[in-house]
């Protein structure tokens, strides 16, 4: 904000929602205000008339002073309950529209949890079959036709235009999305079949944007596995200096026990991204999706949790995503994504021989780092 000169607008904007709030405000204490007077006037009004009748009626000779005076003394204790009933409206109101949204969000349809199969540790054999996928109501889809197979073991790396659908394609593995067109099966099964907690176990994530919690380092390492066991620790430091954080969490004020602060405030970005690496590394999932996972490092630093991540990925089906094309070049295979289809795959020679679109896009990285 203050790097745009946004103050005055972000100054306009509070003050345009302060204002509707006191306006609403002012409508609420009005309408509260005007409850008490009219409701006692009414009140006033209603005795009135029957003291009027009652009156006639003494002088019809038709009742007793007693009789006259009891009655007008029980009217006057109906009053003050009568008052209280009307405090009631106020609290009332708010409470059913305080309800009514938290209604609204009880009533979301939990995630279904689907087939009941389990796998115990799968092989990690994906298969895509023509995966299809769009946004909600977004005009284009995101995904086409996607055919893809990747063996148990197998590395396989997904490079693309920004904007290409890599994202969107990995995500549809743990099932944060389910495929619109088209199926994808793990060791044969679809994924629909399978229970979503298995599933997910199976899978261990590295996303684009780095999630952390707010939580000491050791159990953001060991995320989720607090419910089942207890932390590892000897496991929770085996993870963290293959993702290169022994240094940086010796510096820390209390070592693996230092609150990291919201999504990791405390900690730089690369610091950040190699706790979302060592996460990843400590789950021990047959299936590893890295996204951009090593995005922030320094090239130094890229190189050896380069290392470190190609030594996981030994025996685990990987799918891993990268722009910076000289991180991917060992891949088993290479696809390429352009506009939510697979343009073309490949080893990274075959891909440079067929002097396509991945031939193109590693040609431009290349004289840029050559420049
Ligand atoms: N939550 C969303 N709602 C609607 N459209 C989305 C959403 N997320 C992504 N998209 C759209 O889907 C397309 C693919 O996005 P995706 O994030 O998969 O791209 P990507 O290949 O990962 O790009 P990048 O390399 O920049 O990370 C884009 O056109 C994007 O606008
Ligand atoms: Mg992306």
């Amino acid at each position: 904000v203050k790097l745009h000169g946004g103050e005055a607008y972000e100054m306009g904007r509070f003050r345009t929602v302060a204002e509707r709030l006191k306006n609403y405000s002012m409508r609420m204490a009005v309408a509260g205000g005007l409850n008490q007077p009219v409701t006692a006037f009414l009140a006033a009004l209603a005795l009135s008339v029957i003291i009027t009748i009652a009156m006639v009626q003494a002088q019809a000779n038709q009742t007793t002073v007693g009789g006259f005076t009891g009655f007008v003394m029980a009217m006057l204790l109906l009053i003050s309950p009568l008052k209280h009933l009307t405090d009631i409206n106020q609290p009332l109101t708010r409470g059913i529209t305080a309800a009514e949204m938290i209604f609204r969000l009880i009533d979301e349809p939990i995630e279904p949890q689907d087939g009941g199969k389990m796998l115990g540790r799968a092989r990690g054999e994906l298969a895509f079959e023509q995966v299809g996928f769009r946004y909600g109501e977004a005009s284009r889809a995101a995904l086409e036709g996607i055919e893809l197979r990747v063996s148990p073991g197998e590395v396989v790396a997904l490079v693309g235009p920004s904007g290409s659908g890599k994202t969107t394609l990995v995500n549809l593995v743990p099932r944060f999305f389910d495929p619109t067109g088209g199926r994808i099966l793990l060791d044969g099964t679809p994924l629909t079949e399978l229970s979503l907690k298995d599933l997910r176990n199976q899978i261990a994530f590295v996303s684009q944007d780095v999630v952390l919690f707010n939580d000491t380092v050791a159990a953001n390492v060991a995320y989720g596995a607090q419910s089942d066991r207890e932390i590892d620790m000897a496991r929770v430091e085996r993870a963290l200096a293959a993702a290169y954080l022994t240094e940086t969490v010796k510096g820390l004020p209390e070592g693996l026990n230092t609150n990291i602060g919201d999504n990791g405030m405390k900690l730089s970005g690369g610091q950040r991204q190699r706790l979302a690496i060592a996460r990843a590394l400590y789950k021990n999932a047959p299936i590893l999706i890295l996204d951009e996972a090593t995005s922030a490092l320094d090239s130094e630093s890229e190189r050896q949790v380069q290392a470190a991540l190609e030594e996981l990925m030994k025996g685990r089906t990987t799918l891993v995503i990268a722009h910076r094309l000289s991180t991917i070049e060992n891949a088993d295979r290479i696809a390429v994504l352009d506009h939510g289809r697979v343009a073309e795959q490949g080893t990274h020679a075959q891909l440079l021989a067929a002097n396509g679109l991945y031939a193109g896009l590693h040609r431009i990285q290349f004289a840029t780092q050559q420049g």
